[in-house]
């Protein structure tokens, strides 16, 4: 699947805030406007626009907590465009991208216990369940110098819902 993250500019916040997931998956993310305001008013997260052959089909955050460890959250694929490799996708790209920076220990993200196509997801590309828990949510880490994942220390990134 060949998709970019790209920044979000004022020509594609649109299409990103018009981003949706099925009903039952409303639970497990916050409307991509939510991440968008707390990107924007908050100082932790960054917001990437995922884009394939020229339209935005999906949305994510980065953020750097304490311990330099760096989270992934807010991970939307539009509903009309799941199970076609996009998530994989763009995981893969942040992760790689994240774990490049100097001094990155790791490669957080969490998920609701019950959120299995994410659980599935992460486990499949290496993150692994330390034993934390952020809120309600599952912690996982990949380590760039640890792909089989052993995790690292919680930090206080914050919550994302
Ligand atoms: C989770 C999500 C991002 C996956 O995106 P996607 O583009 O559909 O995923 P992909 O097509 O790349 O599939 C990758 C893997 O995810 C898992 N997966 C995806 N959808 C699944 C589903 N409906 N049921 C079970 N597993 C699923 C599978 O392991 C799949 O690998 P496979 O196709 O080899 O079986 C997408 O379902 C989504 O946006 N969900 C709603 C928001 C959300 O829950 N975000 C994550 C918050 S932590």
């Amino acid at each position: 699947m060949d998709i970019s993250l790209e920044p979000v500019t004022e020509d594609n916040w649109r299409a990103c805030a018009a981003l949706s997931v099925r009903p039952d998956q409303q639970a497990f993310v916050n409307d991509v406007a939510y991440y968008l305001c707390m990107c924007h008013y908050g100082s932790v997260w960054q917001p990437l626009a995922v884009v394939s052959g020229g339209e935005v089909v999906g949305f994510c955050i980065w953020g750097v907590d304490d311990d330099r460890s760096r989270w992934i959250g807010g991970v939307v694929v539009d509903a009309a465009r799941q199970r076609t490799g996009i998530g994989r996708a763009l995981v893969v790209a942040l992760r790689d991208r994240l774990a490049a920076e100097p001094g990155c220990p790791n490669v957080a993200l969490s998920y609701s216990p019950d959120n299995t196509a994410a659980r599935a997801l992460y486990a499949s590309l290496g993150f692994v369940e330390t034993g934390e828990m952020e809120d309600d949510e599952i912690v996982a880490r990949w380590s760039p110098r640890d792909p089989a994942g052993t995790g690292g220390p919680a930090g206080n990134v914050g919550a994302t819902r």
